[in-house]
Order: C-alpha cells, then sequence, then structure tokens
C-alpha cells in the first residue's frame, strides 16, 4: 500500500506544507508555485490539501479548485507506485502502441488515467517523448523502454511488481 494519502490533518506533510505556505505567502502569483511543491509533496492535490492552500495563501477555495483542474500538470487523483505511460505519438501510434494500451488494460483491468486498486500501477499515456528511434516506447517511473510489443506486457508488470520500491533495471 502506497504512503503518500493524507488521512489526517496529523500526516507530518501537512507541516512542510504550512512551511511552503509561510514561504510564498507574500509573494504576489505564488499559487501555481505552492501546487506544484505541494503536489511534489503529496503526490497529487486532494481536497484537504487544496483546502490548506486555500486558507494559506488567502485565496479562494473556488480559484485554487480552477487553477487544479485547468493545468494538466495537476492531479486530483492518487498516482500508482509505478506509473506506466505509454506514448501515443504518431510514430508509436503506427508501431503498435494502441495494442500495447489494450494489453496493458486487460492485464490490470484499468482505463488509462486510473490505478490499481491496490495502489500499485497507474497507466497513462503520452505524446511523443523524443525516442521516435525506439518506437514504440513507454515509460514507467523514470525508466525509458524502447521497441516494447503487446508481449512484453505481463513480464513488465512482473518485473515491477517485484520491485515495486526498488531499484528498477530497464529491459529493453
Ligand atoms: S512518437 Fe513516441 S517517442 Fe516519438
Amino acid at each position: 500500500m502506497t504512503t503518500n494519502c493524507p488521512t489526517s490533518p496529523e500526516d507530518p506533510r501537512f507541516k512542510e506544507l504550512e512551511k511552503i505556505i509561510a514561504e510564498n505567502k507574500d509573494i504576489p502569483g505564488s499559487l501555481i508555485q505552492v501546487l506544484h511543491k505541494a503536489q511534489n509533496l503529496f503526490g497529487y492535490l486532494p481536497e484537504e490539501v487544496q483546502v490548506k492552500v486555500s486558507d494559506g495563501l488567502n485565496i479562494p477555495i473556488s480559484e485554487v479548485y480552477g487553477v487544479v483542474t485547468f493545468y494538466s500538470l495537476f492531479t486530483m487523483t492518487k498516482k500508482g507506485k509505478c506509473r506506466i505511460s505509454v506514448c501515443l505519438g504518431t510514430a508509436c501510434y503506427v508501431k503498435g502502441a494502441g495494442d500495447i494500451v489494450a494489453a496493458f488494460k486487460k492485464e490490470l483491468g484499468i482505463d488509462i488515467g486510473d490505478t490499481t486498486k491496490d495502489g500499485l500501477f497507474t497507466l497513462d499515456s503520452s505524446r511523443c517523448v523524443g525516442a521516435c528511434g525506439m518506437a514504440p516506447v513507454l515509460t514507467i517511473n523514470e525508466d525509458v523502454h524502447g521497441l516494447v510489443t503487446k508481449d512484453d506486457v505481463p513480464k513488465l508488470l512482473e518485473k515491477y511488481r517485484g520491485e515495486a520500491g526498488g531499484d528498477k533495471e530497464a529491459v529493453s
């Protein structure tokens, strides 16, 4: 189970968030900066974090929520420990990225944008990641995997399932 879920105001990360807010409180237009740091801290921006930012910066919650939902870099959804992102740029798509996405969906039982119930995997897609020569490409956390086929999906999942939280070595 992941530990990045703020379940109570006693979560020590709220103290850290208070510090971030205090450091930025008097800087005009600091909302995005604070939200960015808050997301780095918690992994996502749940309601209780947004309320804290709203109170701390004295900005209406509607404005905070508006910014969080407007910018795609912010998320209100808890991400899994292993974040899979399949490139759906043109080069990857014509080389079978769609089949890879379908294989992940089938294996994990989730859709794009969703996280498995055990909090281990989040499935996402991305645009060109600049590695078209290795198409089709996907990333899992910081690791880049190229020339992937749909048949590689089960072994990739097995590898990351087994190593969740440990060092990972790219398989291709
Ligand atoms: S289109 Fe996928 S890396 Fe360029």
